[in-house]
């Protein structure tokens, strides 16, 4: 490998080259500039890219490997040692959660529920891009996504979920999480700086909204959905909801809160803000109820996001905004970033285009219906006087316990049997009018692990 590195000398100082470089790498390892497990230039490289002789290098390198900052492998090369732990401790990011135990089965919510990501489907489209694409899809892409995949998009959203949309009026995004900070910049330029959230809801969700600058504000959440009586007595005027499918509970928005939601907008010219996370999963035998975008589309953001369906790690999400609000959103972007990374975006127009999508999705639909099965079985089987509520839809459920069970505990003692799960009371602001609950995540699990992590809780 042509590796390169920079290393400062200077020549005709008086202290010889050898030194300077030993004293060079020396300071970088030790102040966690070059990282365990770097591998260096070669020898020759290094000398010929510096312009001294290769010996010079090669007694510096070998100095370091005897004081024990470098390790020579024969045949591989000289890197820095794994083990010399210099490197300043890592700042954990924003949401992270941490170190966590290793467990058997780990119910948790997130990316890691994810079962399958369709490689063969994927790599082809991929590859037809690589071989079709023109300069201009090198390019900068535009700030709203790329026309191929907004025109795609246009048309799986009115056709999958209703959505009253077109290519102009839709964003391309970095997954939920740039919608939602872009509307509450334009929530903090409009002076509102409140938003209603769904109690419970996600608790990363609330974090981000209050750093972002917005006051979170908790809505209570019932077998109906978002409480809009509540909602509208809170005087917020814009709130975030999950009506297909609400977070963590799983329960649909029924039709008349629907329409009483829609009502609250439109009486205080407020925006409702739909985060459709949970894209194609649905498996329950029920049709799956429309975007609520569909009923008031100059009242409603509907978002969405590749992250339960393909995979979070895209990074890829959407929004269709009506015309003004989506003009504003992308001027605040414009002051962060330059857009979406293109391929990625050919990539999902291709796979969108071509049906293949569907098709991913009645495969990810068939395996989460087995494992809802599997856990709604078990549920009866082992967890007397528990119910597994909402529709069977996405990549976790919603178990209600009975009333008595002590569900800190519960969850707590799970560890000890090497499960690790979250109670309901991780998602409540209010967890004073919460009834005990676990929010299971089971897409990810063999379907024996969905059982025997259900008779490890029961016991
Ligand atoms: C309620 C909810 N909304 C949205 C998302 C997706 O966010 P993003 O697209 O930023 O990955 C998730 C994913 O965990 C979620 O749980």
């Amino acid at each position: 490998m042509a590796l390169h590195m920079a290393v400062e000398i200077t020549k005709n100082s008086g202290v010889s080259l050898t030194a300077q470089i030993q004293s060079y790498l020396r300071k970088e390892i030790s102040g966690g500039i070059l990282h365990p497990g770097t591998w260096l230039p070669s020898s020759r490289r290094l000398a010929h890219d510096l312009d001294v002789s290769r010996s010079v290098v090669v007694e510096a390198y070998g100095q370091l490997v005897a004081e024990g900052y470098l390790e020579a492998t024969q045949g591989a090369g000289t890197r820095v040692v794994d083990h010399l732990d210099t490197a300043p401790p890592v700042v954990p990011a924003l949401l992270d959660e941490g170190h966590v135990p290793a467990v058997r089965w780990d119910l948790r919510t997130g990316g890691r529920n994810l079962p399958v990501f369709p490689r063969r489907e994927w790599l082809a489209c991929y590859q037809r891009v690589l071989q079709t694409a023109t300069p201009a899809d090198h390019d900068y892409p535009p700030l709203a996504g790329t026309p191929r995949l907004r025109t795609e998009l246009a048309r799986y959203l009115g056709r999958a979920r209703g959505v009253r949309t077109d290519a102009g009026r839709l964003v391309v995004t970095s997954g939920f999480a740039q919608a939602l900070g872009l509307l509450c910049a334009v929530l903090r330029q409009d002076g509102g700086g409140r938003l209603g959230i769904e109690d419970p809801g996600h608790p990363r969700q609330r974090q981000f909204v209050r750093e972002s600058g917005v006051r979170p504000v908790p809505v209570p959440v019932d077998d109906e959905g978002i409480d809009v009586d509540a909602l509208a007595a809170s005087g917020v005027r814009a709130v975030l909801v999950t009506p297909a499918h609400q977070f963590p509970t799983g329960v649909v928005l029924s039709p008349r809160r629907r329409a009483a939601l829609v009502r609250w907008a439109r009486d205080v010219d407020g925006l409702i803000v739909e985060d459709d996370y949970n894209g194609g999963l649905w498996y329950a035998r029920d049709p799956r109820p429309l975007a609520l975008q569909r009923l008031a589309p100059d009242h409603v953001v509907h978002a969405g996001t590749v992250s339960k369906s393909l995979a979070p790690g895209l990074r890829l999400g959407w929004l269709a905004a009506p015309a003004e609000l989506r003009d504003r959103l992308l001027r605040v972007r414009a002051r962060h970033d330059l857009g979406t990374e293109s391929l990625t975006q050919l990539t999902f127009a291709e796979l969108l285009a071509g049906g293949l999508f569907d098709r991913h999705l009645r495969r990810l639909n068939a395996r989460c219906r087995d494992r809802r099965d599997a856990l709604e079985e078990a549920v009866r089987r082992h967890l007397p006087g528990a119910a597994v509520i909402g529709p069977p839809a996405g990549l976790h459920a919603y178990v209600r316990l009975p009333r008595h069970t002590d569900e800190a505990a519960l969850v707590a003692r799970a560890l000890d049997r090497s499960v690790m799960v979250r109670g309901g009371a991780a998602y409540h602001v209010r967890p004073r009018h919460q009834e005990p609950a676990l929010v299971v995540g089971h897409a990810h699990l063999p379907r024996s692990g969905v059982t025997e992590a259900i008779r490890a809780l029961a016991t």
